[in-house]
Order: structure tokens, then C-alpha cells, then sequence
């Protein structure tokens, strides 16, 4: 059953102000992912690699663990991370040596259009309260796809209250929104490509999770992120591969069958 939420839609000055204060001290998100990585984040980082981008930007990149991951499937790329949290950046910059900076959304203000292939989020953009001016700029700077995992559900707004992993009403968790990536993004001159649910972990608002690819060109409309994630699978099974080598021989043989015939 998908758990209980309860959204408001009225917003106050204070959530625009205390959001901010609220992730700029906090250090209660996690910097390190401890033992393996969760499957949505193993899935986020293998869909931007099969992109082959040389360039990528994580908003809202904490300590860096999502680019980290990323670095170990794609090298060579320009990769850079925007936090407004100085702690998890200095840390990141410890742990992973990676290019991390603490900046909020008027940062991307001052970043050339175009300067990314891919852009990424994961859990930042439903913590901001208004986000269209942070999703503009996010599609401005990118240049080829805005990848965001966030929570997503009919009703947007604040969620004041939601169903624990118990299944206790508990209060929400600090500043977490719904938004209309759709339309927001549409609004931005940019188009959903892909939008599939993925569930971040079991109850609460882990139900919510979707991943989305926001496309900027139009020339990349159609299929070009199943092509890339397809090209980007591992190489079939011994089993599948002897299974092609037939069917191609076989097609072979007819195609010669068929010339001989009179
Ligand atoms: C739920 S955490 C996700 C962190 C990271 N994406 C990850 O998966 O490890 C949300 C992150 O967004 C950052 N954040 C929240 N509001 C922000 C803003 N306005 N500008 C930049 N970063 C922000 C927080 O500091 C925090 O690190």
C-alpha cells in the first residue's frame, strides 16, 4: 500500500528562509555510504556513465558519494559538486579529492549556459521549497540532460505529516516538498524522456523516489537513453552469445539457400 502523506499546499516566508538555514548547519545526512551502495544509486551513476558525458554536475552533491561512484565508471570526465553544506563539502574534498564547492542555487546564476553535458539531483530539489529559478538554471547550464531522483506524487506541496516505516503518523521530515517535475522542467525548455519509479528504500516517503531524465536537445528526443543504457549493458551470457552466433549462421545459410534456388 503506498503510505499515508499528508501535503499542504500553502507555503510560508519562513520555509523559504528556514530551508536554507535548516540544510546549510545540518549534519544529520549521511556523507559516506556505508558498505555497498543502495540500488539507486548504483542505477543513477550506471545511467549517467552509459550517457558518456565529459562533463557532469551533481546540485546538492552533500560529500560527493554519488560522484565518487560516478568517477569509478567514467574516468576521464570533468566531474563537480554544489553544496550549501561546508562540513560534507570539506569532508568530501577529504575522502575523494573530487571538486567540490560550497555554493546554494544562486551559484548556477554564474555558470556558462551549456557547461555540462549531464546535470544531476538526488533528494535536493524536494528540499527546496519555490524551485523553478533552481530548475531553469539547472537546464541552462546543462547541455544535454537534467537527471533528477526525487520524491514525486499526484499532490504537491509541503508534507506536513507522513506514515513512518511502523506505520506511525509521524511529522514530516524537515522542508520536504512535492513538486511537478514535469511541468516545471517543460517550463524550462526541456523535455521528460524518462520518468520510472524507484523506490529509495521500503515505506515512509522511500515509496516516492523517482528517477526522471530531463532532455535539453531536441535531436536527443526518442530513444536515446534506452539505446545508451542497452549499448552500456554488460556483454551477454556464453550461453546468449553461442544463442546469436547461431541465429546469424542460420540467416546466412538461407540468404545462400536462397540463391541457389532456380
Ligand atoms: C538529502 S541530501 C542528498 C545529498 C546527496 N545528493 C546524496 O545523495 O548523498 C540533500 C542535500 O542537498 C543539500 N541542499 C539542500 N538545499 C540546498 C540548496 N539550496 N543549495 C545547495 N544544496 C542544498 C543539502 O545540504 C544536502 O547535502
Amino acid at each position: 500500500m503506498i503510505p499515508f502523506v499528508k501535503v499542504s499546499s500553502g507555503l510560508s516566508q519562513g520555509d523559504l528562509e528556514g530551508v536554507k538555514e535548516f540544510y546549510t548547519d545540518s549534519t544529520v545526512q549521511p556523507f559516506f555510504y556505508d558498505g555497498p551502495p543502495p540500488l539507486y544509486a548504483t542505477i543513477v551513476s550506471e545511467l549517467i556513465a552509459s550517457l558518456k558525458p565529459s562533463s557532469v554536475l551533481e546540485f546538492g552533491c552533500c560529500a560527493g558519494r554519488n560522484l565518487d561512484l560516478l568517477r569509478r565508471r567514467l574516468g576521464k570526465a570533468r566531474l563537480v559538486g554544489l553544496d550549501v553544506n561546508r562540513t560534507a563539502i570539506d569532508a568530501g574534498r577529504r575522502a575523494f579529492g573530487l571538486d567540490l564547492r560550497v555554493a546554494d542555487e544562486s551559484a548556477l546564476a554564474n555558470i556558462p549556459n551549456s557547461s555540462f553535458d549531464v546535470s544531476f539531483t538526488v533528494s535536493v530539489l524536494d528540499h527546496i521549497a519555490l524551485p523553478q529559478q533552481t530548475i531553469a538554471k539547472l537546464a541552462d547550464i546543462t547541455r544535454r540532460f537534467v537527471i533528477t531522483y526525487e520524491i514525486c506524487n499526484d499532490q504537491t506541496g509541503k508534507i506536513e505529516a507522513m506514515q513512518d516505516a511502523g506505520g506511525n503518523i509521524v511529522d514530516g521530515y524537515p522542508f520536504s516538498y512535492f513538486h511537478d517535475y514535469r511541468s516545471l522542467f517543460a517550463k524550462a525548455g526541456c523535455w521528460l524522456l524518462l520518468d520510472a519509479a524507484l523506490p529509495a528504500f521500503s515505506g515512509s516517503l522511500g515509496e516516492f523516489y523517482r528517477l526522471q531524465v530531463h532532455c535539453r536537445q531536441q535531436r536527443d528526443f526518442g530513444g536515446t537513453i534506452l539505446r545508451s543504457v542497452s549499448a552500456a549493458a554488460p556483454p551477454a551470457s556464453p550461453l546468449q552469445r553461442g544463442l546469436n552466433l547461431l541465429r546469424k549462421r542460420a540467416s546466412r545459410f538461407k540468404r545462400f539457400r536462397s540463391h541457389l534456388k532456380p
